[in-house]
């Protein structure tokens, strides 16, 4: 989170402005977060480069530093770097204040588990998108041999000895099979996990664990079957790695679909290209031009004319490399304003449909047709309102509708958004919108 936005709470932007120009693609927040915890498996230092500067990293920062690892920051080239350091850590009790802000915290269990055989963790309960139980982490974590003990709020987790098993989830979990796989990494003899979850954020962490000794085999089949087998070694064979964060497929996303909804062209640069075939199928239905250089890693959208963008008639969720949950509020924003009828269905969280309130006030045709489904009828222009960021994506989604509204609009409680894009003004403010935080 850069300074400017630390401190402010509402983004004002005047819409009805098209995007032009380049901006950078930062760091992967849900790739960032678990190799912040797999730090914690290596005795020794580990560099993280191109890391973003967001509050959710600044949690898990802090949730690190409370087992007693040291954990800094610094400015790198493309972003921010952290040092961690996990050399003396012995504190396994998780402090509940950051824990309860940040959900993905529970992925501190299998590393905790890993490196010290216990953790005390409380629940990370529930979250404005929907439901968000933790049965399959605890399930992967007990196949491996750990104990959970659950009172109230608390979870207390213990082992002896993590065992390799094999382990078949009964359906795709992304933090359960990243929980899982951080505890398997050190346990003893060999894990299997089928049904592991496909997306990029998962591939990344194996990666990063590989390249600290690990010996993690991603199966050839592995986008049908989810096959991931993990060889256990000894905690001493893990070694300090210099390591660059991948690009964040969502933000990405985020501005492809502002500039369709603003209509201009842009060009981001440090484009995750091959995570986002899902998302550039739907922009092209929608009317979108890509120009892909792969000299430098960019990728131009040339966005058609408002009269021009049309909607494509369906849309669902799924699990990757289906189109991903987190851009449907996004994708929802550009429909809008986009010729005809879409209709979406989300199949991952089920209460991604709040910020349709928001949009309506904006002057939107919105009709949510059940708890999953919705459909969005084309109006020829949105209105500027003063509307309310409820969760990060449904929050940068608003934005996106300002940057397409005519006149002034404001989206105030943008701490839900900084918790995910850096400086969503500042990289739109960049691409020529008229934005900027109050
Ligand atoms: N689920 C269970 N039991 C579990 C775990 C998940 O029933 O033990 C259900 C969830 O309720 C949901 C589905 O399984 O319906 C998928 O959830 P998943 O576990 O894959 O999601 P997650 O790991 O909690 C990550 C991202 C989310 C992203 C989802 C789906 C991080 C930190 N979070 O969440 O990102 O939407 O995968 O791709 O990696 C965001 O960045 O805004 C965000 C919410």
């Amino acid at each position: 989170m850069s300074q400017t936005t630390q401190n402010t709470r509402l983004i004002r932007m005047e819409g009805g402005y098209p995007l032009e120009g380049t901006v950078r693609i930062q760091g992967s927040k849900n790739a960032t977060l678990p190799v912040m915890a797999a730090c914690l498996l290596v005795s020794d230092k580990c560099v993280l480069r191109g890391c973003p500067q967001i509050t959710d990293v600044m949690y898990m920062g802090t949730l690190i530093k409370s087992t007693g690892a040291k954990v800094e920051q610094t400015m790198g080239v493309n972003g921010m770097d952290i040092v961690i350091e996990s050399t003396d850590i012995q504190e396994c009790r998780l402090p509940s204040r950051y824990v309860s802000a940040m959900r993905s915290s529970v992925i501190l269990m299998g590393a905790l588990l890993g490196r010290l055989g216990e953790v005390y963790v409380d629940y990370p309960g529930g979250c404005v998108i929907g439901e968000r139980p933790i049965n399959l982490h605890l399930y992967g974590l007990e196949k491996l041999g750990a104990q959970i003990w659950t009172e109230g709020n608390h979870i207390h987790a213990y082992a002896d000895e993590l065992i390799g098993t094999e382990i078949r989830f009964p359906f795709s979990s992304v933090g359960a099979t990243q929980n899982t796989i951080l505890a398997a990494v050190t346990a003893k003899g060999t894990t299997v996990i089928w049904n592991a979850a496909k997306e990029p954020e998962v591939t990344a962490l194996c990666a990063f664990l590989n390249q600290a000794g690990a010996d993690i085999r991603i199966h050839k089949d592995f986008m049908e079957s989810g096959k991931i087998v993990i060889h256990g070694v000894e905690l001493c064979r893990l070694h300090g790695v210099d390591y660059c964060v991948v690009p964040d497929r969502i933000v990405a996303g985020t501005y492809l679909f502002a500039a369709l909804a603003a209509g201009g062209n842009i060009t981001l640069e440090n484009i995750p290209i091959s995570h986002l075939d899902s998302v550039c199928e739907v922009i092209t239905g929608m009317g979108g031009i890509f120009s892909y250089h792969a000299d430098n890693n960019s990728l131009t959208l040339y966005a058609p004319n408002r009269s021009e963008l049309r909607n494509i008639s369906y849309i669902e969720t799924d699990i990757y490399p289906g189109f991903p949950t987190d851009l449907q509020s996004p994708l929802l924003a550009a429909a809008c304003v986009a010729n005809g009828k879409l209709m979406i269905k989300e199949k991952i969280f089920s209460s991604r449909f709040k910020i349709i309130e928001e949009l309506q006030r904006m002057g939107a045709d919105i009709a949510v047709t059940s708890e999953e489904c919705a459909i969005v009828t084309g109006v020829s222009t949105l209105e500027g309102r003063n509307v309310i960021a409820k969760e990060l994506r449904g929050g940068a989604a608003l934005v996106i509708a300002g940057l397409a509204a005519e006149g002034i609009t404001t989206v105030s409680d943008i701490c839900y958004i900084n918790r995910g894009y850096q400086d969503i003004a500042g990289d739109f403010a960049k691409l020529g919108a008229r934005i900027s935080y109050d």
